[in-house]
């Protein structure tokens, strides 16, 4: 597996055109778009401008929260946040919880059956099933809508491998990149990846797809990205994506729609959110293995 070719982001409007660093951006010579780079990040939203103005202050804060605001970040957000002039004021979605990025969490239940669930998700739950896909991936590994890092610390682990991380969440990303070394991380947007065509030995995108406005625009560009012979590892709480007939078979045809072929696929996967340590919430899963 050769690594020496490091991932390059590319412009989201032209996935082909890889963005050249100026000081404080990158830029797209083909359509002239800058797109500004924070505390290391670069901020490849297709609208940058609008993402930046909507969450100048959530950004803020996240920056100083992790004490990461530089001057120099101050004024970019400011001077691009005046540019756009009219804003909405969007705080970053809080529904992850930082003990999810700590592996010795410890909750305060008794009861056996909370024990007997926890147990069922530490032997045979997503992460167990995650890690064991996982174990066996190396080269350039993309992971999409990766949080806090739940996941992306057991893939920077991989021998002989790059990890590119994306989310559009600056404070998760945040927390990310503290916590997992070795990690080259940009805000995007999963529906239009910064990467050339074919560009990912391996793909995860893990509780992300429901998430999405825009399920199917989001497993063509993942399949653009991955190689051919390439993995993309999926895993919902929701394979109906949303719909209320509960269609569980919509994923995994909207993946094969996309040009994926199916190696695997498990249902009934308990993944479980640490709330807070009076607080539990337990889904169940179905994981998809795609091959292209
Ligand atoms: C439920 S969390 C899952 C985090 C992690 N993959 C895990 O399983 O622990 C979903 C993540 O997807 C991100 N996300 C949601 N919509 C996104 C989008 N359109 N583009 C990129 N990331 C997105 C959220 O910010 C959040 O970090």
């Amino acid at each position: 597996m050769d690594i020496r070719e490091r991932i390059q982001f590319t412009c989201p409007h032209n996935p082909s055109e890889v963005l050249q660093a100026t000081d404080t951006a990158l830029s797209c010579a083909s359509n002239g778009r800058m797109y500004p780079v924070l505390a290391g990040i670069p901020i490849l939203h297709p609208d940058p401008i609008r993402w930046i103005a909507d969450h100048r202050d959530a950004i803020l804060a996240a920056l100083a929260s992790s004490w990461r605001l530089s001057d120099s970040d101050i004024s970019i957000v400011n001077a691009v946040a005046e540019m756009a002039g009219s804003f909405e004021a969007h705080g970053f979605a809080e529904d992850w919880d930082l003990r999810e990025g700590s592996s010795d969490t410890q909750l305060d239940f008794s009861s056996d059956e909370v024990h007997s669930l926890l147990n069922a998700e530490k032997l045979d739950g997503l992460n167990a099933a995650a890690s064991r896909i996982i174990q066996g991936w190396g080269g350039h590994v993309l992971e999409v809508g990766c949080g806090v890092g739940r996941f992306s610390r057991e893939m920077a682990q991989l021998r002989e491998s790059e990890l590119v991380v994306l989310d559009n969440n600056l404070k998760a990303l945040l927390h990310c990149t503290a916590a997992v070394k070795q990690v080259r991380a940009c805000i995007g947007d999963a529906c239009a990846l910064p990467f050339q065509n074919e560009s990912f030995d391996h793909l995860a995108a893990l509780n992300l797809v429901d998430l999405l406005e825009c399920p199917e625009d989001f497993l063509d560009d993942a399949y653009r990205v991955t190689k051919p012979g390439g993995t993309c590892l999926l895993s919902t709480p929701d394979p109906a994506l949303g719909l209320p007939d509960g269609d569980s078979e919509r994923l995994q045809r909207f993946a094969l729609n996309s040009g994926f072929k199916l190696q695997s696929r498990l249902d009934g996967l308990v993944w479980t959110r640490h709330v807070s340590p009076r607080e539990l919430q337990v889904f169940s899963t179905q994981v998809l293995l795609l091959s292209r």
